[in-house]
């Protein structure tokens, strides 16, 4: 994507963790009445064939129900890994569900693209 200001070309960060863009839900009850939210992360580095490497800031994350490694794996006391770090096209859009009290704020720390 180009924006055309005027007669200036801006280029935007050519790999920028803001186009990967985090939405949450409150989806329902775990056991024990904990709460339930759905979680969609959404790869929107469209000017890419995709990025790699995405790392979620996730310090206090805990989550009740197991979520499956493969989709968000903690790799040291402070960051997860999105799908193991492989491959996310662009559109791609993962999903998982975590069960805490508090909806936790993950923020996405970095990301590698693919050019
Ligand atoms: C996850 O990534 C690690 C490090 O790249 C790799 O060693 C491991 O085999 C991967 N796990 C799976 C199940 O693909």
């Amino acid at each position: 994507m180009v924006l055309f200001v005027q007669g200036w070309i801006i280029y935007p960060d050519r790999c920028n963790p803001v186009s990967i863009r985090i939405y949450q839900w409150a989806s329902g009850f775990a056991s024990l009445h904990v709460p339930k939210y759905t979680v969609q992360i959404i790869n929107e580095a469209w000017h890419t064939k995709g990025v790699y490497d995405v790392q979620i800031g996730c310090p206090a994350f805990a989550s009740t129900t197991l979520v499956d490694p493969m989709v968000l794996r903690r790799t040291d006391l402070a960051n997860c890994l999105l799908k193991n770090g492989s491959i996310i096209r662009p559109g791609e859009v993962i999903t998982f569900d975590y069960s805490n009290l508090l909806p936790y704020p993950f923020i996405v720390l970095n990301i590698k693209c693919l050019y």
